[in-house]
């Protein structure tokens, strides 16, 4: 796979995980535990379709953290750079994205999802409810999964991240607002960029009501 090949040379050159068995192995399992919850959020999607008549899943993405990221996430949190507390410390290497249409799908596929028995809820995180200061808003789920190889099982940790599309939108550009323009970011723009935040949360709110609403009447 070309996308393996790359991470395995960013690795080399960042010198960390040192032994080329380890860079293998650590793209294996993560694109492994990965796949399994894809494919549970998947089955999860097409079961909700029949029974609502409607998909609650706009979009899934995923992606493997990159091992300079994970490099300067272990030094910036104080980490030795051993695989094993990589392993066990750095619980976003897998990073799964569900865009979903409604607020009350991100609690029902969540819930469902944490209901699996093969699946350890490791950490929850309700910044719908609870949003950031700066008014971000997500779903974030770091569950485990097992992996089963030739001879052994390995439990992998995988960060999901559920948010609306409306939330999306933000945190996208927000996103790239913040890390491209970071000098330019302002006190009176973070206020903006935190109005916008509440103004789309009560969009959601709305949108879940009338959806809500429309379904009721039957
Ligand atoms: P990290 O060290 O960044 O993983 O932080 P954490 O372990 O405290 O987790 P947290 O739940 O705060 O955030 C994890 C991820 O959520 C980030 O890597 C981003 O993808 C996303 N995220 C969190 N806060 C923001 C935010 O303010 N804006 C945007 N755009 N994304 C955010
Ligand atoms: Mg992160």
């Amino acid at each position: 796979m070309e996308e393996n090949e790359n991470i395995a040379f960013d690795i080399m050159q960042v010198g960390f995980p040192t032994s080329f068995t380890e860079i293998k192995e650590m793209t294996m399992l993560y694109s492994c535990a990965m796949r399994e919850i894809c494919t549970k959020l998947e089955n999860l999607s097409q079961e909700f379709e029949l029974k609502e008549a409607r998909n609650p899943i706009q979009h899934i993405t995923h992606r493997l953290k990159k091992p300079e990221s994970i490099r300067n996430k272990m030094l910036q949190k104080g980490l030795p750079l051993e695989y094993e507390i990589m392993r066990d410390e750095i619980t976003d290497i897998g990073g799964i994205r569900v865009v979903c249409s409604y607020i009350n799908d991100i609690y029902a596929i969540a819930n469902m999802l944490k209901q699996q028995d093969d699946i350890l809820t490791v950490r929850e995180k309700d910044y719908i409810s609870k949003p950031k200061k700066n008014g971000y808003r997500s779903y974030h789920l770091i569950v485990a999964i097992p992996v089963f190889l030739s001879s052994e099982k390995q439990i992998i940790p995988v960060e999901i991240q559920m948010r609306t599309i409306a939330m999306d939108f933000w945190a996208s550009l927000e996103h790239q607002l913040r890390y491209k323009t970071e000098a330019q970011v302002t006190e009176s723009t973070r206020t903006r960029l935190t109005n916008i935040a509440e103004d789309i949360f009560h969009a959601d709110v709305e949108m879940q009501q009338i959806y809500d609403e429309i379904n009721s009447m039957g």
